[in-house]
């Protein structure tokens, strides 16, 4: 039975890299029927908004989508895409494992963290003011609803995936109410899996530890902000943004993206490094139920860059997106299980 999937490729470097996700994904066995949708700044002209209602309605029917990255301006402009697809599907969690992978140098071998980011509110719920001119205020809002869905949802993964320790991101000393709350639900719903072990890290020390000694941790949940950060971290961690996959999980629905942006500063230039998305359809083919395609691909990715003759610019190669994305699929197909 085919799979029913939205893409949608978004600006800067997001054609080249999901043009190369979908490549993969569709020589991968598992018969996925793509539906293209669009979303980013240069489709304001046709539709009047950067995110049109027919893109929310594709991902809605289809349940899943795999998405290239979306600029946001800064300072000015429209609000993100990103993070009002987020809010319109609900996704309130986001996934976002760093591993590391063979061949690429980097500062600490056997990294393997999962950060679960909360996804719908935080510092991300876009409320700002001017309170006299300047001043500005910007609201902070923690609910103990998302933190106990995004809590469970942390403990649940780990579970899943047979890990050892969740660990609560927090900054409680200064923000005691809202933190404060953020870590009650942690403890309440720690207590509903004695099997995994639970402690508590204020995260300024977290980004100092993990710098230090990445082993200290396993799973990490925490709100929006503190996860995009630290995220960005762990990224770093196993040898930069080209590298890092991630996925937008709701109760309904899930998007599938890399944690990067969308690089401007190389777009059009057929230089990316398309892994970060090509890890985002592993976990979305995993996500579908296809975990043994899943597996293939992530295998063919990591035998690839281990080899290291055929990788990226950012990895130190010469490679194309497109000869990169030729070797993962000849990886593939001489890799069937
Ligand atoms: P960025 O992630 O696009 O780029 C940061 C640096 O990493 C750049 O030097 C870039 O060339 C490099 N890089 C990123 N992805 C790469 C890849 N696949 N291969 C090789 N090098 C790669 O972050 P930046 O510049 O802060 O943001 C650019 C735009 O992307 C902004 O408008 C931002 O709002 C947007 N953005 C969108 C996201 C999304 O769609 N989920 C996430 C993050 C940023």
């Amino acid at each position: 039975m085919a799979h029913c999937a939205t893409l949608i490729p978004g600006d800067g470097i997001g054609q080249e890299v999901t043009r190369a996700a979908q490549r993969v994904l569709d020589a991968s066995g598992v018969r996925i029927e793509w539906e293209t949708a669009d979303a980013g700044g240069e489709h304001i002209s046709r539709y009047g908004t950067p995110l049109p209602q027919q893109t929310i309605d594709a991902v809605m029917r289809n349940r899943v989508a795999l998405k290239g990255p979306i600029g946001t301006p800064i300072g000015t402009g429209f609000r993100s895409v990103n993070v009002e697809l987020r809010k319109s599907l609900d996704l309130f969690a986001n996934y976002r494992p760093a591993r590391s992978l063979e061949g690429v140098p980097t500062r600490y071998e056997n990294v393997d963290l999962m950060v679960i980011r909360e996804n719908s509110e935080g510092l991300y719920s876009g409320l700002e003011h001017i309170v006299v001119p300047g001043v500005i205020e910007s609201q902070r809002i923690i609910t103990e609803k998302a933190s106990q869905r995004i809590l469970r949802y942390a403990f649940e993964t780990a579970r899943r995936h047979g890990r050892r320790k969740v660990t609560a991101v927090h900054k409680a000393n200064i923000l005691k109410l809202s933190d404060g709350l953020f870590l009650e639900v942690a403890r309440r719903v720690a207590r509903e899996y004695p099997g995994v072990e639970y402690e508590e890290s204020i995260v300024d020390a977290t980004a100092m530890r993990l710098v230090l000694d990445p082993s200290a941790f396993d799973v990490l949940v925490m709100e929006n902000l503190f996860g995009d950060i630290i995220s960005d971290l762990t990224s770093g961690l196993i040898g930069g943004l080209g590298l890092a996959p991630s996925a937008n999980i709701g109760d309904q629905y899930a998007v599938f993206e890399a944690v990067h942006g969308s690089a401007p500063d190389i777009a059009g230039r057929g230089i990316a490094n398309p892994t970060a998305l090509i890890l985002s359809g592993a976990l979305m083919l995993d996500h579908l139920g296809e975990s043994a395609a899943a597996r293939r691909v992530e295998r063919a990715v990591r035998a690839v860059i281990a080899q290291g003759a055929i990788v990226t610019r950012d990895l130190g190669g010469s490679a194309s997106t497109e000869e990169f994305t030729e070797a993962v699929i000849a990886a593939l197909e001489s890799n069937h299980e």
